[in-house]
């Protein structure tokens, strides 16, 4: 064959593999899928002793946990948002029914997790019924819980209660989370106690979270008499100087949210900064769903974490609100674009109330890797009420 020829039918190659592609997603239809998907959490039956966290698509497995899991509240907020987005009263009842589940929560003093559980259940909840008093109290009941754990000193709240043989007084980056249930709380109850806590703990992580380059640490580990700094680790990151994905989103929302409530610049300037560490890595994928930690040496073969990208896709919509930055619109409608594929859509086969495929949950722990998880769903949903409300 001469030369021409032969570059000849290369082109008609590639040509047939793209269109048979392109032919292949047109088949796919993602609302279809969704709506498939979103039927799911109908048939699936209230259990308040197991709030379901991921699925194994090896294993045909639900991994379901107890309330007191960090997890938990995202379920029942789940429903919530499915209700916000079709109208649909059995998702109201179902979501009533599990965030029902939560309330012994406000009295777990054992963990930070207070408004990851409670906030974006009730929290949610209190969305579609302002005036329910029951909820408010709860919200509050749990925030008081959450403050036991502040520390003046150190000027943080305490993250964990484990590893007390290494850490002193640890504070993990998704702590940041929580705060939005305290100033809410403030705001229900009109005790400025709780906004003044959230203040002091993001002005801690403000000072002493943040590298040079603007991307987060994980923990940070205090003093706990003194205040000071003892060290700056990892727990969930590939290494202590790495930059674990999900951590940069928490930031990110963290700072966007505090800035909601406070309109502190400070909070605006640092969840820009590191909404721009994380736009401009090397190592963030075209197509905007990054690895589960930006500085994972497998990389290009390493697991993506598209809960990852829902947290920074939705907090990048708020953002934009403040900044009126495009760039940031632009990067949560790619994102919505891509998970809205058959790469990322859970197969309607699959009998499990999840929506997206390709999470991370702990890694180093070798656990949720590449699954489907309850948390990536959330910011999906919360990314398109979102951008519906613009
Ligand atoms: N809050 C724990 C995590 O992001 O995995």
């Amino acid at each position: 064959m001469n030369t021409k020829l032969y570059n000849f039918s290369i082109l008609l190659l590639t040509l047939s593999i793209f269109v048979s592609c392109k032919q292949q997603e047109k088949t796919f239809n993602s609302e279809e899928n969704l709506k498939t998907r979103y039927h799911k959490f109908l048939d699936y039956k209230p259990d308040s002793l197991a709030f379901p966290r991921s699925f194994s698509i090896l294993k045909n497995e639900i991994n379901k946990v107890p309330s007191k899991d960090w997890t938990s509240g995202f379920y029942a907020g789940n429903l919530w948002q499915l209700y916000e987005l079709t109208h649909n009263n059995q998702y109201k009842e179902l979501a009533q029914n599990w965030t029902s589940f939560i309330e012994k929560e406000k009295f777990n003093d054992k963990t930070h997790d207070m408004g990851f559980k409670v906030f974006c259940s009730y929290g949610q909840g209190l969305k579609h019924n302002k005036t329910n008093q029951e909820y408010k109290d709860i919200i509050i009941k749990s925030s008081q819980t959450l403050s036991t754990r502040f520390n003046e000193t150190v000027g943080s709240i305490r993250s964990w209660d484990f590893n007390k043989e290494n850490w002193n007084f640890p504070v993990i980056i998704d702590n940041m989370m929580n705060l939005e249930m305290l100033f809410e709380a403030t705001k229900i109850s009109k005790d400025s106690s709780f906004h003044k806590i959230a203040v002091k703990h993001a002005n801690t992580t403000l000072k002493n979270q943040f590298r040079e380059d603007n991307s987060c640490f994980h923990v940070v580990d205090y003093n706990q008499e003194t205040g000071t700094v003892r060290l700056k680790v990892t727990h969930q990151g590939y290494n202590d100087s790495s930059s674990w994905a999900r951590g940069q989103g928490w930031a990110i929302y963290g700072f966007t949210m505090a800035y909601r409530y406070t309109h502190d610049k400070r909070y605006l300037d640092r969840a820009e900064a590191t909404a721009n560490f994380y736009l401009n890595h090397e190592n963030l994928p075209a197509d905007g769903i990054p690895y589960w930690d930006f500085n994972d040496p497998s990389i290009p073969n390493a697991p993506r974490d598209v809960s990852a990208a829902t947290v920074v896709s939705s907090a990048f919509v708020e953002l934009y609100q403040y900044t009126k930055n495009q760039i940031y619109l632009e990067y949560s409608k790619k994102i919505i674009d891509t998970l809205e594929s058959s790469e990322y859509i859970l197969e309607p086969t699959i009998n499990a109330p999840f929506i997206l495929k390709h999470s991370t949950g702990n890694w180093p722990k070798k656990d949720e890797i590449d699954e489907p998880i309850v948390y990536g769903d959330y910011y999906y949903l919360e990314t398109l009420l979102r951008l519906k409300s613009l």
